[in-house]
């Protein structure tokens, strides 16, 4: 079944479908639009400040919508359970989604994925959140011009970020054990993973990274 006409597929090479919807723009319907949604995510949603709990449920009506045209499902009747780690899955396939200020980005993959979206943020933030890092990351971003730290830190965190939840533990295992790295082919820590930026479709200002436990 064909996606949404408001979401954008990019184009990619990687073994993923990634869509990506602007809910500032044509996707804008998806933070009103609770049709698809459980009683439990509509309680999960009413837990949050407003603006943060809109952008949550677009998030999820976008990926019901993403899930429900790859698999030719009612988007409204697929059934999300939460794992252990709170990673949300479904029995048919393997996916992920990720939210950075208007967009959301959702990758479809046979094989276990985790994507991350990510705004570039201040050269001051980079600088704090730098912290986190494995202390390697944190040597190799000191030697950088200050002008390109805070695009070099975006990518280190996206990739490790895409890395973490396709391990599936999340932030729940410590962003600083792992070397990933901001050359131009990241570095993967584990043999079963293997990272990628994605470019293709990705706005200004943003930086986006999906790796596959294969
Ligand atoms: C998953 C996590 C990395 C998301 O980071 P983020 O940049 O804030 O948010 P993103 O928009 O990129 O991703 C959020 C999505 O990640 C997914 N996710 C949640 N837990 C996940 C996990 N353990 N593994 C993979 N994906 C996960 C969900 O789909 C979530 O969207 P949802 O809220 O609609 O269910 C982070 O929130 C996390 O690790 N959470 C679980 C562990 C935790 O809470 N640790 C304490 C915080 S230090």
């Amino acid at each position: 079944m064909a996606h949404h006409p408001s979401f954008t597929v990019l184009p990619t090479s990687l073994d993923a479908d990634l869509i990506l919807a602007d809910t500032a723009a044509d996707a804008e319907w998806a933070r009103t639009d609770l049709s698809t949604l459980t009683e439990q995510e509509k309680n999960h949603a009413a837990e949050f400040e407003p603006d943060a709990g809109a952008i949550w449920v677009a998030g999820r009506v976008i990926l019901r919508h993403v899930l429900g045209a790859h698999l030719d499902q009612d988007p409204a009747g697929i059934e999300i359970r939460l794992d252990s780690a709170g990673k949300p899955r479904i029995a048919e396939c393997e996916f992920s989604v990720t939210r950075a200020r208007r967009l959301v980005l959702v990758a479809v993959s046979e094989d276990p994925v985790g994507v991350d979206l990510e705004a570039v943020p201040s050269h001051d933030v980079a600088a704090e959140a730098m912290a986190l890092l494995h202390p390697k990351e944190q040597s190799d971003l000191a030697e950088v011009d200050d002008s390109r730290l805070a695009e070099d830190f975006v990518r280190v965190w996206a990739r490790k970020e895409a890395f973490l939840k396709a391990l599936s533990t999340g932030l729940a295992r410590d962003p600083g054990m792992d070397y990933i790295g901001a050359a131009v082919s990241p570095a993967s820590p584990h043999p079963d993973v293997d990272i990628h930026d994605v470019e293709s479709g990705i706005p200004e200002g943003y930086r986006a990274a999906i790796a596959f436990n294969r």
